[in-house]
């Protein structure tokens, strides 16, 4: 079987995901192919037995290049389909990023299989402490087999979305349009040494060098590659500066114990993590 996953991913953590999938599929004898979802480059053919689209959730929903990229997709007679999706909460109001993707898709045909919602760390709002990290990351290993069984069966799950989760979604819809303009607010901070680094991170191709410093243009979907991975952290993000997080996480570190679970959502990240146990 041949997988080919059109990974989008600001700081890392869904091409992360993407990449361990992809190696438990090959030790199982399949070819997985990983395609970055990047502005401006053009989408291969996509002919794979197994297609599977990867994204973060942004404010309860997909990216804008994701809904982009699946809109412009030929029409298909039953080609299967699996999301694999990252969150910093596995709260169930992040089941409806999978709404617009998923009813675009049936549309043009395609079979939608399966949803696999990973937590990772939040690299918006809040830094998670690396114990987290790396329990979110036990968790995601752990779950490898099961998930890569189901993408080769082409069958898998599809989460149930409330009421609740509709509301929240169309709530935060605001985030598509404002994004690009809060976008135009992000600058650098006199510590910033000129390296590039926001620029070759962007996904969205937004940033551009001028003077030896970053230029931020009109097209932000906010994924914040620029702010994490700066080694300066010197991108100050506009109006959502205060919800900056800066800097890889150690997924190494010894994983949390229940104990030291955040206090923030902690019931849901103890239910998500036990559930895979
Ligand atoms: C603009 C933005 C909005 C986000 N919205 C949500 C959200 O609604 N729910 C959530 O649990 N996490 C949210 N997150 C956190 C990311 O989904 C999470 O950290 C994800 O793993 C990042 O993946 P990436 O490293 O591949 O970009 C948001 C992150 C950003 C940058």
């Amino acid at each position: 079987m041949r997988a080919v996953f059109v990974c989008y991913s600001g700081t890392g953590n869904t091409r992360r995901v993407c990449e361990a999938l992809m190696g438990e599929l090959a030790a199982r004898g399949h070819e997985a192919e990983l395609v970055p979802l990047i502005r401006g480059e053009a989408l291969p053919p996509l002919t794979a037995e197994r297609i599977v689209f990867a994204f973060p959730v942004h404010a309860f929903r997909a990216p804008a290049p994701v809904l982009a990229a699946i809109g412009a997709l030929p029409p298909s007679a039953g080609r299967t389909v699996f999301f694999v999706r990252t969150s910093g909460e596995p709260l169930a109001l992040n089941h409806a990023a999978v709404l617009a993707p998923r009813r675009i898709l049936q549309k043009k045909g395609y079979r939608v299989a399966g949803d696999l919602h990973y937590v990772m760390p939040y690299n918006i709002i809040f830094r998670h402490t690396d114990g987290m990290a790396a329990r979110m990351w036990e968790t995601v290993v752990r779950r490898l087999p099961a998930d890569a069984a189901a993408i080769e069966a082409g069958s898998g799950r599809l989460p149930r979305v409330g009421l609740f989760g509709r509301a929240a979604a169309l709530a935060v819809r605001i985030e598509q349009p404002a994004m690009p303009l809060i976008g135009r607010g992000f600058s650098v901070s006199e510590d910033c040494v000129g390296c590039g680094a926001c620029a070759a991170r962007c996904p969205e191709r937004n940033i551009r060098m001028g003077g030896g410093k970053p230029v931020f243009g009109g097209h932000c979907t906010g994924c914040m590659a620029c702010a994490f991975f700066c080694p300066r952290d010197a991108v100050r993000t506009g109006i959502l500066n205060g919800w900056r997080v800066n800097g890889a996480y150690d997924l190494t570190a010894p994983p949390a114990e229940d104990k030291e679970v955040c206090r923030y959502c902690r019931k849901s990240y103890l239910r998500y993590f036990h559930s895979y146990e």
